[in-house]
């Protein structure tokens, strides 16, 4: 019952639990909120972790909760607020589902609930202790030294910690968690990948504008970021977060990304250039067109440096003097695959569905693949 009305549950659990503490607005992503896509998420991540806690058959449910753990660290969240949060949820459940709720059911949930929220705080905690980062003070600021226009919309932003400390370790595929202050008194959080590893004394994001389709609002932080910020200005940073990282291994790579999705190409074709240049690494990208297409030039610079590299791009739109490029959505078949090789990929949800059954149909298994959603991860409790 509580899996068939887990939406219903979520709708009515952030109203309430934002009613009473409006100070979260801040921390929450509001588009989520607009959209529905955090409700889904936060519904279908209790439902399976239930479902776990009975069913020896489950699929594992760990990398779900890895992710959701590196996402609260990045936003600082503290196990203070796992009482709120509770409350508010287990209301919930007794409000629409009314009778059905028990005393004994109300006690069931009550517990599946601090299990989940215990394992959360104590991963969350290891993750805080690991990057040196005081839950209570979990941002640092940064000053923006430069902006490269990086494509149509597209701004790379590269940042220095204002107080003149080292960067912190950034594992390729991290991202961080920008909250800037919006000019109405609004104040927001919004992930974006660490796009370069290049420097040691600078970190770099690149932000594609979000413009909005058939009436919806245009993006609000990344209009911002693009539009507003200019170098001398400060934003408020999190420690490097992010599961979706590349691992010690000398497997071939193929790298997957369409449109902002390639910010998690560059930093592991540039680790893998300056640590394992021997390692076997295709890349494959599409976008609108190649005037949408971001970190072209830097990625194929850093394939250079590698001794097996190859890379292949797909445009909706080829321009008439560009002969390499393929015309069209990504078709990998001709892309020849190694048996050993990991895949990683990046861009919409159903760029990667049609990717990922492309690859399974050539015999990559499915545990090969390992992708970054840009967004609430609808993806990782229905697989
Ligand atoms: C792990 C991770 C890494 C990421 N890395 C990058 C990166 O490297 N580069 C990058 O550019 N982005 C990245 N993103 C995405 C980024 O965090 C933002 O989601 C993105 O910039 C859009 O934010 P925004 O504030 O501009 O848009 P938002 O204001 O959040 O809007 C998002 C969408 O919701 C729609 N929307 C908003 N309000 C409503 C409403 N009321 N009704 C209907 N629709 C609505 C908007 O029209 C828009 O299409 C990453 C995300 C994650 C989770
Ligand atoms: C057991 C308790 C909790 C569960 C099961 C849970 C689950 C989730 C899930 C599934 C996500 C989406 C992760 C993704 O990006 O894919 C998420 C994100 C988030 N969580 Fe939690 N969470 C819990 C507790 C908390 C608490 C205590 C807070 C603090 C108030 C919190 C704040 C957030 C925020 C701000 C986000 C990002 C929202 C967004 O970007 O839209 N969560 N959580």
């Amino acid at each position: 019952m509580v899996a068939e009305h887990a939406e219903q549950i979520t709708a009515r659990f952030y109203p309430r639990m934002f009613a009473e503490r409006p100070d979260l607005l801040r921390v929450f992503n509001e588009a989520n909120q607009a959209t529905g896509e955090q409700s889904k998420a936060l519904a279908a991540s209790v439902v399976a972790y239930a479902v776990q806690l009975i069913d020896p058959e489950a699929p594992s449910f760990a990398h779900v909760m890895t992710r959701i753990a590196h996402k609260h660290v990045s936003l600082g969240i503290r196990p203070e607020q796992y009482t709120v949060v509770g409350h508010h949820l287990l209301a919930a459940v007794a409000e629409v589902l009314g009778d059905a709720v028990t005393p004994q059911v109300a006690e069931a949930w009550a517990e599946v609930y601090w299990l989940f929220a215990t394992q959360l705080i104590a991963e969350e905690a290891r993750l805080y202790h690991q990057a040196d980062v005081d839950p209570l003070h979990p941002l640092r600021s940064y000053r923006v030294v430069r902006r490269i226009e990086e494509a149509d919309g597209v701004v790379s932003l590269v940042l220095v910690p204002a107080d003149g400390e080292a960067l912190p370790v950034v594992l390729p595929g991290q991202y961080v968690s920008v909250f800037v202050d919006l000019p109405d008194g609004g104040r927001q959080p919004r992930q974006y990948t660490v796009s370069s590893t290049a420097s040691e004394t600078r970190l770099q994001i690149t932000v594609s504008r979000l413009t909005g389709v058939g009436g919806n609002p245009d993006g609000r932080v990344s209009s911002y970021l693009c539009d507003v910020v200019r170098p001398g200005d400060l934003l408020d940073v999190s420690t490097p977060c992010g599961d979706v990282i590349l691992e010690s291994s000398s497997r071939p790579l193929l790298l997957i990304s369409a449109g902002a999705g390639i910010t998690t190409v560059l930093p592991v074709v540039e680790h893998l250039a300056r640590t394992q240049p021997q390692r076997p690494v295709v890349v494959a990208h599409a976008d609108r067109t190649q005037h949408d297409h971001a970190l072209r030039a830097t990625v194929l610079d850093a394939g250079r440096q590698l001794d097996d590299f190859d890379s292949h791009v797909w445009y909706e739109t080829v321009d008439v003097d560009d002969h390499q490029s393929h015309e069209g959505l990504m078709d990998l078949s001709d892309v020849p695959l190694p048996d050993d090789v990991q895949v990683f990929t990046c861009g919409p949800l159903p760029f990667m569905r049609h990717v990922r059954a492309g690859l399974l149909a050539r015999g990559v298994p499915a545990s090969e693949i390992r992708y970054e959603v840009f967004g609430p991860d609808l993806w990782a409790t229905q697989s």
